[in-house]
């Protein structure tokens, strides 16, 4: 793997704020890149900016789902994640992580920049011990045993999401199998459509160097009962994959929403998100993503509840208790780095 070049990297003026060197540079960027992203597709390139001690984070654009996500809204969600873990990795180095989102209206590829400060003078803003699960976070499409998330522990998700500016609420069973069914409707609309199927084809099964999209160990199986609609990521079923397995009886479903639905606000839902997902983890609760139905207008419009929560539906989480979900391969953290000087 290609390191880090010293020159990327800068000391620090002020006495009181840490140095950074290649190393914890490269330590920021590989926290960052773990985020979750639709189809793996890693939407996002970085840059260190050494006269302001800013990391700027960049949308790759290219690798865009032109079909899926036609107004960028998962990859806005997927980069938000990036950006949280950057926080969570420049605060467990010692500097205060102070972000802008969307710094620069003469330049909307700029999605965030974070820049490092002095040490916190208020302590973290969020748990300590979430640093340590950054790579330990994987999707777990796999069945969940029947456990039910206690409520004390749904307060604390539901509170992670409530510190980025987005809400999570736990519809009760009667609104779980509403979204649940249409969730199943998107999937039957994602099998017909051509688009979304030859889109899902590039990024599924991984691709030729294999550090992006969703390698086949990684889908697990379908639901033999045909109640929970997990991604059959369109219909790519090939001999190899899982047989089909029976789901929890009742799974767990979250709604994460947000109050508008502009650039920023996905970028929020995107920090709300994994700041759930990395709590969750810390907590030995696994989780899978059902965003099937937000990629249909007239569906996301419909996911929309009171028990759903308020505004705009930006992801549906199911959680549980089961086996950790296989890791998913990553671009290295230089290349994302060194990508970033490229006037693309
Ligand atoms: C906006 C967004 C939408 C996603 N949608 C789905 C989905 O519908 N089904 C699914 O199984 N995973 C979904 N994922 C999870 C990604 O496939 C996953 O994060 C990626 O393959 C990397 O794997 P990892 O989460 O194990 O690190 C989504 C992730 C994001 C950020």
């Amino acid at each position: 793997m290609e390191t880090i070049r010293e020159e990327t990297v800068m000391r620090t003026v002020s006495a009181r704020v840490p140095a950074l060197d290649a190393s914890t540079l490269e330590q920021l960027i590989s926290a960052a890149v773990a985020a979750p992203s639709i189809h793996n597709t890693q939407p996002w390139r970085y840059r260190f900016v050494p006269a302001t001690s800013t990391l700027e984070v960049r949308a790759a654009t290219e690798r865009t789902l032109r079909h899926t996500d036609p107004a960028g809204r998962a990859l806005h969600l997927s980069v938000g994640a990036a950006v949280f873990n950057l926080r969570v990795a420049i605060a467990h180095f010692g500097w205060e992580p102070v972000l802008r989102l969307l710094p620069d209206p003469a330049e909307p590829r700029l999605l965030a920049s974070v820049r490092l400060a002095g040490p916190p003078r208020t302590g973290s803003a969020h748990r300590g011990d979430l640093y340590d699960v950054i790579r330990r976070r994987h999707s777990s499409r796999l069945p969940f045993s029947d456990r039910p998330l206690a409520e004390s522990l749904r307060a604390e998700l539901a509170d992670c999401a409530h510190q980025e500016g987005a809400v999570l609420r736990f519809p009760d069973t009667q609104e779980a199998g509403r979204l649940i069914q249409l969730t199943a409707e998107a999937e039957r609309r994602d099998i017909s459509n051509q688009g979304r199927c030859e889109e899902s084809r590039q990024w599924i099964g991984g691709t030729e160097d294999g550090a992006l999209g969703i390698p086949d160990a990684a889908i697990g199986p379908l639901d033999a009962e045909g109640h929970l609609p997990v991604r059959d990521f369109s219909a790519l079923r090939r001999s190899g994959l899982p047989p089909s397995q029976p789901f929890e009886k009742r799974p767990v479903i979250a709604v994460l929403s947000t109050v508008h639905d502009r650039s920023a606000n996905w970028l929020r839902a995107g920090q709300a998100l994994e700041h759930v997902l990395l709590l969750a983890t810390a907590e030995h609760v696994r989780c899978s993503l059902l965003h099937q139905a937000l990629e249909w207008s007239d569906l996301r419009w419909a996911l929309r509840g009171s028990a759903s929560g308020p505004g705009h539906v930006q992801m549906l989480l199911r959680l549980g208790y089961g086996p950790q979900g296989p890791a998913t391969p990553r671009l290295p953290a230089a290349e994302v780095l060194r990508d970033s000087d490229k006037k693309t």
